[in-house]
């Protein structure tokens, strides 16, 4: 099968990577031969560190095609989108995409923000586009959420679970699609929450990413937030919000932003890094103080809202947090184990304050 990738930066290259691998012919299409250039740099860089475990980097390059010409995707069975996070970039390629491609192909974008249902509504084929949304990096990440449009066909869903699994990973599939879906919301409530405590005098950014590392989680959140772009998270935030998701108020993150302190990226942003793009584990001086109750409620709130409102099952969000965040356990399973009763007694006793704190109806019983 071949298998089109159009977009050779860090999630296309590497998604193209993962497609040479399972053994589908792959082709990459970007605007320029530097950009192609760098991707498969970052694919040969990668698949010598895999090579260590038994990977053959000539094998897996063999199926590998670097193009600047559409056409040369034409007989592809999966096209997969990974340009800008631009809706009008997107949906030119899509039209180039349509216009060489037969129309029982399989069509994929990997945004992390934009609806599905707004890129479907741009393009020919709308009943034929999913949501794939891999995790950085692709070669490395098992998770993929499987997102529908409001036009998905049911037989393109299944096509695309298929091809998910076909690549070794592990599909997440949202019944519908919801702003940020599911990984991106419960993120989000994890941030905010964080945000309140120090906003609020309850806890340093120390102190608080010291309880997240005590509860095991493999980053503090704040670390996190450095880790994956302060101006990232402010971006998602933003349209989450323009969505209609129930906001808390914090300024941290867009302070942060705004003084040009990104994050690792930048050299510094919650934490010091010895040079931009340098990650080091920051080193923590302070005793955890939030309790784990109060530090999950209100991602755990997400987590109900999404089960009660039917997009996916309590297995799928402790799937998406385990696999796409390295949580060492799911979140419905850590929250039940930290006491459901305990969570939904934070969330009033912050709820007359912010909407967003108000505990789902049935909030117990829908994660029991
Ligand atoms: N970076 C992440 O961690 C991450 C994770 C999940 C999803 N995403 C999503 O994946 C998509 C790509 O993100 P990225 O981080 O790989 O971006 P990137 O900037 O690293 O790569 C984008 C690539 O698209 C190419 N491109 C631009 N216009 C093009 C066109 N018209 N035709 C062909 N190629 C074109 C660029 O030259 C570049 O190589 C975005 O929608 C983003 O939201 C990113």
């Amino acid at each position: 099968m071949k298998v089109l990738v159009v977009g050779a930066g860090t999630m296309g290259s590497g998604i193209a990577q993962v497609s040479a691998m399972s053994g589908y012919d792959t082709v990459v299409v970007d605007v320029s031969k530097e950009f192609l250039d760098r991707g498969r740099e970052r694919i040969m860089d990668s698949l010598q560190r895999l090579s260590k475990r038994g990977v053959d980097p000539s094998t897996v390059l063999s199926k590998l095609t670097f193009s600047t010409e559409m056409k040369d995707g034409s007989g592809a069975e999966v096209a997969i989108e990974v340009v800008p996070e631009k809706l009008e970039i997107k949906l030119d390629v899509f039209k180039r995409m349509e216009s060489i491609l037969s129309s029982g192909s399989l069509l994929a974008t990997n945004t992390s923000s934009i609806p599905i249902s707004e890129i479907a509504s741009g393009i020919e084929r709308k009943q034929m586009l999913v949501g794939l949304h891999f995790f950085n990096p692709p070669p490395l990440m098992m998770l993929v959420e499987v997102i529908p449009s409001k036009f998905t066909e049911s037989d393109a869903m299944e096509r695309a679970l298929k091809f998910v699994k076909s690549l070794g990973k592990v599909p997440v599939r949202l019944a519908y699609e919801v702003p940020g879906f599911v990984s991106n919301r419960v993120f989000m409530r994890i941030l905010q929450e964080a945000c309140r405590e120090v906003e609020a005098g309850e806890a340093s950014v120390e102190e608080v990413d010291s309880s997240a590392r005590a509860i095991g989680l493999p980053m503090g959140i704040f670390e996190l937030a450095d880790y994956t772009g302060i101006d990232v998270i402010v971006d998602i935030w933003n349209i989450l919000k323009q969505r209609g998701m129930v906001d808390v108020p914090c300024s941290m993150y867009s302070k942060k932003v705004s003084t040009g302190e990104l994050g690792v990226k930048s050299g510094r942003g919650f934490y010091s890094y010895p040079a931009p793009g340098k990650f080091v584990k920051p080193k923590l001086n302070s005793q955890p103080k939030v309790p784990p109750a109060r530090l999950l409620s209100l991602a755990v709130n997400e987590a109900a809202w999404l089960i009660s409102n039917g997009v996916v099952r309590s297995s799928d969000i402790d799937t998406v947090m385990k696999l796409g965040f390295n949580f060492p356990k799911g979140l419905v399973e850590m929250a039940r184990e930290i006491g459901l009763r305990e969570i939904e007694n934070q969330l009033l006793q912050l709820s007359s304050k912010y909407k967003a704190y108000s505990p789902v109806s049935n909030f117990t019983s829908i994660l029991s």
